[in-house]
């Protein structure tokens, strides 16, 4: 459906995409999980040709981007990450407006827009202004929009970044079933519950570059193992303890104050390590903890 192929892109000398090969199957929802900064947003507005490469080619639907730019993006449903909603008209204007592009018939517009702020439920803000609905409710209306030449590629730019819980499964459940009538779907997330629960394979970006890619249950038997082993010492032991892991071939990261151990495959020598059993947990490992195996802790930026 979507095909990325040796993708940089640099702002004067800056690189920000540094080859980027990505394939998205008919009816998968790939995820691009990565950093503020990795280059997740940069490389969308390539795919929906809101901005070329510097080099390498996208097909989406088997046509080639250079070629066929206007005729591809009639066919994207795309939810930008930021907020590009027009002020000056109503809630229903937005949606009607933007239908015109696509050369939905006036009628036909009306009744998909209804439909679409329905399924967001903001159906009885239809006349209201922008500037009058919520940070959420923007964000809902930005999906809806998205939605409203029936796309059957859709690329949502972190869809539920600052929506509360309700929200948030309301969301979720809207694309599960747009997934389940066969929708692709590309989406970039911070989210990695969002990530986990309805994406079929996740890539995880850094720095410009796709580090690794496959189903969320692959990517932890790899790189951290299904369980993983807190640790929650005095900082001050934290080089010795980890001394002692290393040269037992335990590997281990700083986060959030605790050292996580992963791969342990001998619990008993675990706790011989440890002087201190009661400072030791196991918990089920996450796409957070491949995140942050593969990224590192530091801001990118
Ligand atoms: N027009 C531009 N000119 C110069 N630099 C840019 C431009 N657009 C993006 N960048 C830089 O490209 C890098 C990647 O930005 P991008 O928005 O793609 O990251 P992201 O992964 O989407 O991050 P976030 O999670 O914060 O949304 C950043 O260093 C950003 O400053
Ligand atoms: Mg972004």
């Amino acid at each position: 459906m979507v095909k990325a192929e040796g993708i940089r892109k640099s702002f004067g000398s800056k690189i920000v995409l540094r080859g980027i090969d990505l394939q998205v199957n008919e009816g998968e929802t790939l995820a691009i999980f990565g950093p503020n900064g990795a280059g997740k947003t940069t490389l969308i507005r390539m795919i929906t040709a809101v901005s070329p490469p510097t080099t390498g080619n996208i097909w989406v639907l088997g046509y080639d981007l250079k070629a066929h730019a206007r005729m591809v993006k009639a066919m994207l449903g795309v939810v930008p990450q930021a907020d590009n909603l027009d002020p000056d008209l109503t809630v229903l204007q937005n949606l009607m407006t933007f239908a015109r592009y696509f050369e939905i018939p006036r009628q036909e517009a009306r009744q998909r827009s209804m439909e679409v702020l329905r399924l967001f439920q903001l159906d009885d803000r239809c006349k209201g202004k922008i500037d009058e609905l919520s940070g959420g409710m923007k964000r809902r209306l930005l999906i809806a929009r998205g939605l409203i030449n029936q796309p059957r590629i859709l690329i949502l730019d972190e869809p539920t970044i600052g929506l509360d819980p309700q929200a948030k499964y309301l969301v979720w459940d809207k694309l599960r079933e747009l997934k389940s009538q066969g929708v692709t779907q590309l989406l970039p997330t911070q989210n990695m519950e969002e990530a986990s629960t309805l994406c079929d394979r996740v890539a995880i970006m850094h720095q410009g570059k796709v580090l690794a890619l496959d189903t969320p249950k692959k990517l932890i038997a790899q790189y951290v193992g299904d369980d993983i082993w807190e640790i929650e010492i005095n900082s001050g032991e934290w080089d010795k303890l980890r001394g002692k892991l290393e040269n037992n071939r335990l590997e281990s990261e700083k986060v959030g104050g605790k050292l996580h151990v992963f791969h342990v495959s001998d619990r008993e020598l675990l706790r011989r390590l440890v002087d201190i059993p009661e400072s030791l947990s196991r918990r089920h490992a996450t796409l957070e903890d491949v995140f942050f195996k593969i990224t590192g802790r530091t801001l990118a930026e």
